[in-house]
């Protein structure tokens, strides 16, 4: 069944209020809901209730049994006013509820997931998130087992009864979509604290864990903190509840949820301690955090009309947390990380058979949506539209939405036409980023005739087809150009934000007296593809001299790839210049250790894949650990001296700390490409005496690459010492996962036989499935091995959590990017996994699209 935006209506039933009682156990929870519904405009429609999984026991409206029937899981109840109460009774089994949607047991506790649609597996409801609801919720549970229980909104009421049970009343006084509804029943402990918002109100935030993890929870708590003070400094969104509760739950399909007054969370973003964490988890943890709350305002005081609208919240929300996390450290760093978060997971999908426009047409089944186009894409089309107006109309346009579409369910046109009216700009063209899939690619000429002293900039952009949009129209792609003069080195001509939006435009630059080189898209302005000509000699230049750190970054990025692509095709590409880049980059004094870190790595094999025609993924391999392997050899010198000039530090969670640990690490990874013959027992020496977890893992993903015989023993270490610790056996699986060794599909499909593996938790599925199908040469085992593996996983997993295994089959669908006896095993695996029976819709959706 297709869902369509086009077919939106608005629903004909409302629900001002809702009273739900929840009688909590493992094996049968009984639900009793109480509705206040009113009919919406003139119709004789039925209320429809949706339902998932559940029966009635009872149906009862003004008091006396109804007349309802079921139409498939929906229950519908004919209705003659135009107000009633309608109760219903259901009976739950949270324990057997392996989906993770609804209300679940994770870990000895109950708690729920409900977006997109996963209230209907609780009670029946007009399950969809125009219908703003009043809750009132109360929770009865066995203390002994439950002594904690919350819900949404502010505690009112609760009390013991005599049979060792316990109840608690919970008030939200904000009407909510019931996406947003959430219950904890849970032996838990908190860490407790108080902030204090602007206008002077206490609000008690507390974060709940088992309590043996409470130690782990400084970090998340403080990361709150801030958030919360800087939603308010920088958009001036203060919170608007007595309590903010965010839990931690082992068991979870994705990062965590923002449930009003009630986060629920991944433990794997809450839970930190330097043994435990690495760098990259902390701050993984603080954007989670900060993400979920700002939420609050993007999200659930402003909520969506349907769920085409998406990206109205997640997009937006993702730009306001990357905003957060750039202003906690280097701005610069964290818009190359996000860069390559977007290159990495939103490029290949809209180039794939599942491209799909940040405001999507259609859908099978919406938890298949929640993805990188409509977050990651969606965040850049937001800081596209900051960009276009400037920051204090951009400020003036969000105070403009946050006012007028407050407390309602909103679309991303009502945001777009905020930005409009507030900046002053007309963005009619702008909004087919919203309708086309797709990544433009623009073309880049810059022509200097030395007598006029003009130079001529030709962009050209184009668009390829995707699925159900053949014919693109132009975008408007804003585009940040500056340039340098190749002799001076010094600006030509100033930085100028350029607006492209024909298939092709001149730009002329005057007095440019010596020959300019082009410095484009700075500070990534347009998530776009940028093509030039520039030589190995000006992205030398600009690699070592641009003032725009990201342009700088790109520079080098664009030389690696150049030489890597050209040997991958050519079989031979001239590692000079890399060498001479990377050297003038690692010896430059005036660069943090993070930005050097990020600038030296070379693009992985999959982004390296992503720029041919045909992905030879052994070549790819091959070709990119000669260029390592190279600037490994020629600068042993730089890379020993990195390392030992960062090897004193003690762990702090800082900047400059984390930055001398990342260039560390990828220093280490450099002496073990030289083939050094002391570089392997240095990474053991590491990895034995860290003091934190991004060194530990640092040197044992070194060692788990390379062929030393410390590669078991270090991997043993690590075993034993974590093994009572989930979040890090995920690291322990991954990291083999991820091992660049030949022996990788073998060794992975033993891992699937380990007693630590099992598809019940996502989160270890994930490591060893995903990280396994994102290592690109040992995934595309020319035998078709990873096919099989990773289709066999899949195709056992979707018979108890369908939303994770969905989420794990994008991989196995990008067969035309592969030679054709990869092409036909890789659909010779979706064939398979289509014919499965009884496949759930979400894997249906993923597989038959990938197989048009
Ligand atoms: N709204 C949550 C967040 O981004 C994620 C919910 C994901 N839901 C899903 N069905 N995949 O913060
Ligand atoms: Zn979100």
């Amino acid at each position: 069944v297709v869902t369509r935006r086009a077919d939106y209506t608005a629903p004909a039933w409302l629900v001002p209020e809702i009273a739900l009682d929840f009688d909590l156990d493992p094996r049968r929870t009984r639900v009793r809901a109480r509705l206040n519904v009113a009919r919406n405009g003139a119709h004789d429609a039925p209320l429809r209730l949706d339902g998932d999984g559940l029966a009635p026991l009872a149906v009862r409206v003004d008091g006396v049994d109804a007349d309802w029937r079921m139409d498939g899981a929906t229950l519908e109840i004919a209705l003659s006013g135009d107000a009633h109460e309608v109760e219903t009774e259901v009976e739950i089994a949270p324990e057997r509820n392996t989906q993770l949607m609804g209300l679940y047991a994770s870990g000895g506790n109950l708690c729920t997931q409900c977006e997109a649609e996963g209230f209907r597996r609780i009670t029946f409801f007009p399950d969809r998130p125009d219908v703003l609801t009043r809750y009132q919720v109360k929770l009865t549970a066995e203390k002994a087992r439950y002594p904690v229980l919350l819900a949404n909104g502010d505690p009112v009421a609760s009390g013991d009864l005599d049979d060792g049970r316990h109840w608690a009343e919970w008030h939200d006084p904000f009407p909510k979509p019931c996406y947003l509804f959430a219950l904890i029943a849970g032996d838990l402990a908190a860490n407790r604290d108080t902030f204090t918002t602007r206008s002077g109100r206490d609000v008690e935030v507390a974060i709940w864990v088992r309590e043996r993890d409470l130690a782990k929870t400084d970090h998340a708590l403080h990361a709150l903190k801030t958030a919360m003070a800087w939603d308010e400094r920088v958009y001036g969104r203060e919170y608007d509840l007595d309590v903010f509760n965010i839990v931690a739950v082992d068991d979870f399909n994705f990062g965590a949820m923002e449930n009003k007054g009630l986060n629920i969370f991944n433990s794997r973003y809450i839970l930190a301690d330097p043994d435990t964490a690495t760098d990259h988890d902390y701050d993984a943890i603080a954007a989670v955090v900060a993400h979920e709350y700002f939420h609050n305002w993007s999200g659930n005081r402003i909520t969506c009309r349907d769920w085409f609208q998406l990206s109205l919240k997640e997009g937006f929300t993702v730009y306001r947390d990357q905003k957060f996390s750039a202003d906690q450290g280097s701005a610069a760093v964290k818009r190359i990380e996000d860069v390559r978060t977007l290159r990495a997971a939103q490029f290949p999908e809209d180039a794939g058979p599942l491209a799909h426009p940040v405001r999507p047409d259609s859908y099978i089944e919406i938890s298949n949506f929640y993805t990188a186009t409509i977050y990651n894409k969606g965040a850049e089309l937001i800081g596209m539209m900051a960009t276009i107006l400037g920051a204090e109309k951009f400020r003036r346009a969000t105070d403009l939405y946050f006012d007028r579409f407050d407390g309602t369910a909103a679309t991303c046109e009502d945001f777009v036409s905020c930005m409009e009216e507030a900046g002053e700009v007309d963005l009619t063209r702008f909004r087919r980023w919203y309708s086309q899939a797709g990544t433009p690619r623009v073309t880049a000429r810059l022509v200097h005739e030395a007598g006029s002293g003009r130079a001529m900039l030709t962009l050209r952009q184009t668009m390829a087809p995707t699925p159900g949009q053949p014919v693109k129209e132009p975008m408007v792609v804003p585009l940040t150009v500056k340039l340098f003069g190749a002799d001076s080195g010094r600006e030509v001509a100033p930085e100028q934000l350029v607006l492209l939006s024909e298939p092709e435009s001149e730009i002329a630059f005057e007095s440019v007296g010596e020959r300019p080189i082009l410095s484009i898209n700075r500070g990534f302005s347009a998530p776009v593809v940028v093509e030039t000509d520039r030589s190995a000699a000006d992205l030398g230049f600009l690699s070592g001299h641009d003032d725009d750190p990201f342009a700088r970054y790109e520079a080098m990025q664009q030389l690696m790839l150049d030489t890597l692509v050209s040997s991958v095709q050519r079989g031979r590409g001239d590692h000079a210049p890399v060498i001479d880049a990377v050297r003038q980059t690692l010896l430059d004094g005036d660069l943090d250790s993070a930005f050097i870190a990020e600038a030296v790595l070379l693009p992985s094999d999959s982004f390296i894949g992503d720029q041919m025609a045909v992905v030879d993924p052994d070549a790819i391999f091959r070709a990119r650990e000669a260029l390592r392997r190279d600037l490994g050899r020629e600068l042993e010198g730089e890379w020993r001296e990195a390392y030992e000039a960062a090897l004193a530090n003690r762990f702090e969670y800082s900047p400059a700390a984390k930055g001398a640990r990342r260039l560390k690490n990828v220093a280490l990874g450099y002496i073990n490409a030289s083939g050094a013959p002391d570089a392997a027992s240095l990474a053991f020496v590491q990895f034995e005496q860290a003091d934190n977890m991004t060194d530990r893992q640092g040197a044992l993903a070194t060692l788990a690459s390379g062929t030393s015989d410390k590669r078991v023993a270090a991997l043993d270490i690590f075993y034993n010492r974590y093994s009572d610790n989930a979040l890090v056996l995920d690291k322990w699986f991954a990291t083999q996962a991820l091992s660049s060794r030949d022996d990788t599909a073998q060794a992975v499909e033993e891992l699937s036989r380990h007693k630590d593996f099992t598809l019940a938790n996502p989160n270890r599925a994930r490591s060893l499935i995903g990280a396994f199908a994102m290592n690109q040469r040992a995934f595309h085992d020319a035998a078709g091995r990873g096919y099989r593996f990773v289709a066999d996983q899949l195709i056992a997993l979707d018979k108890l959590n369908p939303q994770t295994a969905a989420k794990l089959l994008p991989p196995l669908g990008r067969w035309r990017r592969f030679d054709k006896d990869r092409a036909a095993l890789m659909r010779a695996e979706l064939e398979r996994i289509v014919a499965t029976p009884g496949l759930s819709k979400d894997m249906f959706e993923q597989a038959s699209k990938s197989l048009d």
